[in-house]
């Protein structure tokens, strides 16, 4: 992990962030699922103007991994997100998490995990939830290392094709602050 460092994104970041994270989605999502649903969900989510208003938004942080030439990873965490089936008095959520096939399983979704944990229970959270697409197999595996577990389900709208998400969520403490 020592050539790739972690920082929270700014506002210049927008352009990086949009195409790392349209990258990272498509690299992930391509092969399983139909073009023209890729097409219409990348066309909604993923653009310079979209992930400028999300590094402009109070209730969101972006951390970004990169090494001396370019980003490789990038986590997305909302600091309060209230979500019926997670019980709480204050939940953040991990919005998105997402490391290029390169750097995947080697430290860098672990930190970037660790620090996102830690920025929710700093912002008070006494749980953080996230949705999973029910056939991410990997990334299930990953969240259960830290203790999520699954306590519910909702729609992820992928273009025309309503996906079923599982919802997993993980209590934190103030331990987890860095
Ligand atoms: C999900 C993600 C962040 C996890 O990071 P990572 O560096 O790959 O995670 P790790 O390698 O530490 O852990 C993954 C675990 O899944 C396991 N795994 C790998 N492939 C698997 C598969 N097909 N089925 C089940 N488990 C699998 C690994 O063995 C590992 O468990 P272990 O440490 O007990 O051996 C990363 O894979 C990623 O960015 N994937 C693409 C984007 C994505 O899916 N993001 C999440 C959207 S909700």
């Amino acid at each position: 992990m020592s050539t790739v460092t972690i920082r929270p994104a700014n506002l210049e970041d927008a352009a990086g962030l949009a195409h790392l994270a349209e990258y990272t989605f498509r690299d992930t999502f391509a092969t399983n699922n139909n073009l023209t649903d890729m097409e219409l969900h990348c066309a909604e989510n993923f653009g310079v103007d979209v992930q400028r208003q999300e590094l402009l938004d109070d209730n969101s942080v972006t951390l970004l991994a990169e090494t001396a030439d370019q980003l490789v990873a990038f986590a997305q965490v909302w600091l309060c997100s209230p979500k019926a089936c997670v019980t709480a008095q204050h939940s953040s959520e991990l919005h998105r998490l997402y490391v290029t096939q390169e750097w995947q399983g080697r430290g860098v979704a672990h930190e970037l995990m660790s620090r996102s944990l830690s920025i929710a229970a700093k912002a008070g959270a006494d749980a953080i939830w996230l949705g999973v697409w029910e056939e991410n197999p990997r990334a299930i595996a990953f969240y259960r290392k830290y203790g999520f577990q699954a306590v519910g389900e909702h729609v992820f709208q992928f273009g025309n094709d309503p996906q079923r998400d599982l919802v997993m969520m993980t209590a934190i403490d103030e331990s987890w602050i860095a």
